[in-house]
């Protein structure tokens, strides 16, 4: 039985396909379509998931949609006319996308694919509990999530167990901790919907000095992690921005204009808004603890990419055990989608997940073959060098450990907004060098973020003081005391100088408050990005490599040889390898291309 899931028109577009229950693929649109976060009907990634399941639309038993699109509108409307006539503007922008696509859904779909059968709805956060709770490797567990807003829903909680999942209680709008997240996204001079890891990124610099302010005027915070947002500090219910006059008065100031500057102030709201972020997501795990008395948490929702309130509720939490969809804003909504109607609506069995989950480390999307790569580079001139099999891994680790940057591509893409070493750019953690190099002359940024570690799962705890493993680069740990250096007060200093202080002996992955976003790879998800830490380990004493997208900024992760190609001749980057094939780029000619590139590129 094959079930396709889509989640689209919001942001994040993507399709998955399910045989039998096993998840077959999953992809988002902006793969396909290169434009990031692209929020269109996913056509491209639905044909990709039909294809790898060697199926047409046609054969297709369910298709289900993650939202309940008539709710979503009703809330719309609720909204409108709380404050209308204010928001006309918004209002009638938004409609004909809502009159011709949103409330039509089976007949796009019917339209763009030609399946004829029909079409399901799931909840918008039964969505993610089912993305959290089915593929984990728990088989009883408490299910949190919280983003943004779905229909109404902000947040939800409860309990899965077997096949079944129980939501026990949620959240409403406007009262939405995702929403209040982005609010001072957008205050601070950062792209909505997109820009949150930087505002997290940004928080180490800064002194909570707001966090009490948040308390007393924007929030109510109880107990039970609930909150309520004094609604007139914000202006998303009916108009074009998230916050309004009021809220910018209270921060001393309007806000940040985005590429500006970023000044204390903004390092202090995003230290602030933080500690407050992972103050109500720690309470609500207590609260959801209490309440199903579980052993287990499963989490998903656009928060719960916030791993730094991750990491806290692993360390501080009641829970022993946590899982979090990588996939976990709302592209895993069509997986989540999909995996309900196996198993809620069809009651269909899970298969007992022997303590490993089944997300097979998110290496679901499409991949390409070594021919297809060769195929590629010889019509088009490309000079390469094939790797020999049993020493793929040694020579790939002796250029990382040389000081160049690799490009890496290898297996089926990640899907979730992280790389997990199949759509990689690769180099050495140990060099004060290599961050500079990263963010200048392959990203063109200049950033205030060091980059993720990939270490050996088997040795992370001899690098961090984590707790388990951390396949999805979802948990922050902090690097061992005895790796880190002493650091002066930071105080006047400006940002990215204080970024360049050597903070441990990884320093490109070291964070100011000694905190990485790591990620454990074990040999069973990641054979090949496994064997090539190991041997860089064996040739520089070192069990880390540094792991950043493999994209320039306001580009989507690449996706075929094409993207990677030309990702590597576009930015400074020395060595670009796709499965066996290993180009170096002093030996390939100079890449013309029309125009300046960087100008088709949304930052974000
Ligand atoms: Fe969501």
């Amino acid at each position: 039985m094959h079930i396709l899931g889509i989640s689209c028109f919001y942001h994040d577009s993507a399709a998955c396909l399910l045989l039998d229950g096993e998840i077959l693929a999953a992809a988002q649109e902006e793969c396909f379509t290169r434009k990031k976060h692209d929020p269109r009907f996913p056509i491209n990634a639905i044909k990709y998931c039909l294809k790898e399941g060697g199926i047409d639309a046609q054969n297709l038993d369910y298709v289900v949609f993650y939202d309940k699109p008539f709710m979503t509108f009703e809330r719309l409307l609720m909204s409108y006319l709380t404050v209308a006539p204010k928001g006309l503007r918004s209002w009638l922008e938004a409609m004909p996308l809502w009159l011709g696509q949103k409330l039509n859904i089976p007949k796009v779909i019917q339209r763009e694919t030609g399946y004829e059968g029909e079409v399901l709805y799931t909840e918008h956060h039964e969505a993610h509990a089912a993305s959290a709770f089915y593929p984990s490797p728990f088989d009883e567990a408490a299910i949190l999530t919280i983003d943004g807003v779905g229909e109404w829903a902000t947040a939800s909680y409860g309990f899965g167990k077997g096949k079944d999942i129980t939501l026990l209680k949620e959240l409403h709008f406007p009262d939405s901790l995702g929403l209040l997240y982005s609010a001072f996204t957008y205050f601070t001079g950062f792209r909505v919907n997109s820009g949150e890891y930087k505002l997290m990124g940004l928080a180490p610099y800064g002194k909570p000095q707001y966090k009490d302010l948040i308390i007393s005027e924007l929030i109510d915070m109880k107990e039970d992690g609930s909150i309520r947002l004094n609604i007139s500090y914000f202006s998303f219910l009916g108009g074009m921005r998230m916050t309004n006059r009021r809220f910018a008065r209270l921060f001393g100031g309007p806000p940040r204009r985005p590429e500006t500057e970023i000044t204390q102030r903004e390092m202090d709201i995003a230290a602030s808004i933080q500690a407050v972020t992972e103050e109500v997501v720690l309470r609500m795990a207590r609260h959801v603890e209490k309440e199903t008395g579980q052993r287990n948490l499963c989490m998903a929702g656009g928060v719960a990419l916030n791993c730094v309130a991750n990491g806290r509720v692993l360390r501080e939490g009641p829970f022993e055990n946590i899982w979090i969809q990588p996939a976990a804003g709302d592209a895993g909504g069509a997986l989540g989608a999909a995996l309900s109607v196996w198993h809620r609506y069809l009651g269909n069995d899970r298969v007992n997940p022997e303590g490993k989950d089944v997300q097979a480390g998110s290496y679901l999307g499409p991949s390409f073959s070594n021919e297809t790569i060769k195929l590629y580079l010889e019509e088009n001139g490309y000079p390469y060098h094939e790797l020999d099999r049993s020493r793929r891994a040694e020579d790939i680790a002796k250029q990382i450990a040389a000081g160049k940057i690799v490009g890496y591509m290898a297996g089926r893409m990640e899907f979730g907004p992280r790389a997990l070493g199949a759509r990689s750019i690769l180099g050495d953690p140990r060099r004060e060098d290599t961050q500079g190099v990263m963010n200048l002359k392959i990203k063109y940024r200049e950033s205030f973020r060091p980059f993720a570690p990939s270490v050996l799962e088997e040795k992370a705890s001899e690098y961090f003081d984590s707790q388990g493993p951390s396949p999805y680069m979802l948990l922050v740990a902090r690097v061992r005391k005895e790796r880190r250096f002493p650091q002066p007060s930071g105080d006047g200093m400006p940002m990215l100088e204080r970024l360049k202080v050597k903070r441990s002996n990884i320093p490109a992955v070291t964070h100011l408050d000694y905190s990485a976003r790591l990620q454990t790879v074990n040999e069973r998800d990641k054979p090949d990005y496994h064997a090539i830490i190991s041997r860089f380990e064996e040739l520089t004493g070192c069990a880390v490599i540094v792991n950043t997208s493999f994209n320039v900024r306001g580009e989507p992760i690449i996706c075929s040889p094409e993207d990677a190609y030309r990702c590597f001749m576009r930015t400074e980057m020395d060595v670009l390898v796709m499965e066996n094939c290993m180009l170096v780029k002093e030996e390939q000619l100079p890449w013309k291309e029309k125009g300046d590139w960087r100008n088709e590129l949304e930052l974000d």
